[in-house]
């Protein structure tokens, strides 16, 4: 029997088509609308199936991960990356893609890049957790590491909390420089480079650290953390790559996405197993209090969790076939005969 076409294709987004799907969109909106998606999710956290993501270490400069999640109609994975140093060969230190698929068959129904997307994602879960975490009046915020993921961060803190004032920190003063050219003509706050993390973290509300380096770092030590201070940490993510100082951490109340993934590559790698920390999605069915009170520190240990790649990658596919974006990419075959992979074979030679 000749193979004919009967599946569906696979939809595929480039990076090109991402690009255009943002600039039709507004990138606010796509945060703001994974932001939404995400709480949904989280809210409905005991219809997934989780697991720490796998991880496959490049000696001292970077891991290779795998990040799988799912529910009764969909799983979906992203392939990331976390190399500090690549900037030395013109590369950035997060590069993804990612997939979603339907249970019920398998099908893998979206193929997306997601170096871009997860900057979305990253940011719209940032102020998730701070909008349950953080002092409702808080109006400022330290940015420490202006690379990469900082503008998504600062657009979707002042879009979400109304954030007006930030104070911006790199060791890489060009990083700065880039964030200010990218920003500039942005209006609603004010940026606000400063020489040091002591410096610039001094009197905020809020402070983000997205710093990448693959060591034991300690940009917030216990002396520049401010009563009532939410801290979004973000950059340690990894065994052996931390951004908070062990007192920071020992004294804070912590939340984190999933907690045995975070004991292993959050701040919290630091502590004794048995230290106390909540789960976001506790914190936003309300089963756990996000803080105790305006003088209390609180931390959001990121560490990025395959739940948000999930949303993310759902508002995304959502969102291309809405706006008729992406490519119908020739991944699995259509086949007549599903038993019959050899017959494709065949008419292929039989083309010859
Ligand atoms: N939690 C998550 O979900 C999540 C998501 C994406 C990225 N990340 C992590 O966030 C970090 C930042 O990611 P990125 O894509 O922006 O990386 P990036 O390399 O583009 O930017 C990192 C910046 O940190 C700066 N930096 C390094 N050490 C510093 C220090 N001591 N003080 C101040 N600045 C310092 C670097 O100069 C660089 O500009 C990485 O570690 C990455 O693995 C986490």
């Amino acid at each position: 029997m000749a193979q004919s076409q009967v599946m569906a294709q696979t939809l595929f987004l480039s990076v090109a088509e991402m690009r255009e799907l943002v600039a039709r969109v507004g990138l606010g909106t796509f945060i703001a609308k994974v932001q939404q998606r995400l709480e949904h999710d989280y809210k409905r956290w005991e219809e997934f199936e989780k697991s720490p993501r796998t991880a496959n270490h490049a000696h001292g400069v970077g891991v290779i991960e795998l990040m799988p999640v799912s529910n009764h109609e969909e799983f979906s994975f992203k392939y990331v990356n976390g190399h500090p140093y690549n900037f030395k060969h013109q590369m950035p230190t997060v590069m993804a893609f990612g997939a979603l698929s339907d249970m019920e068959t398998g099908f893998p129904k979206f193929l997306s890049e997601m170096t871009i997307l997860t900057a979305i994602r990253t940011a719209a879960t940032s102020v998730l957790a701070a909008s349950v975490m953080a002092r409702p009046e808080s109006r400022s915020m330290a940015m420490i590491g202006n690379g990469a993921q900082s503008e998504f961060q600062i657009l979707a803190f002042h879009a979400a909390l109304g954030i007006n004032r930030f104070h911006l920190y790199d060791i890489d003063p060009a990083a700065t420089e880039k964030l200010l050219r990218n920003l500039a003509g942005t209006t609603g706050f004010e940026l606000v480079p400063f020489g040091s993390t002591a410096e610039a973290v001094r009197g905020c509300d809020l402070v983000t650290t997205c710093t990448a380096d693959k060591a034991y770092a300690t940009i917030l030590t216990p002396e520049m953390v401010e009563p009532g201070m939410h801290l979004n940490a973000i950059g340690g993510d990894c065994p052996g790559k931390t951004e908070l100082h062990r007192d920071v951490v020992a004294r804070a109340r912590v939340v984190v996405e999933f907690e045995p993934q975070s004991r292993i590559e959050g701040e919290i790698q630091q502590m004794p197993a048995d230290f106390a920390v909540t789960e976001l999605w506790q914190v936003l069915t309300g089963a756990a209090p996000g803080r105790a009170g305006a003088e209390e520190v609180t931390i959001f240990d990121s560490v990025g969790f395959g739940l948000e790649d999930y949303s993310a990658l759902w508002v995304a596919y959502e969102l291309a076939r809405e706006h008729g974006l992406g490519q119908s990419l020739d991944l699995i075959p259509p086949m007549a005969d599903p038993k019959d992979v050899f017959g494709l074979l065949s008419l292929a030679a039989s083309r010859r």
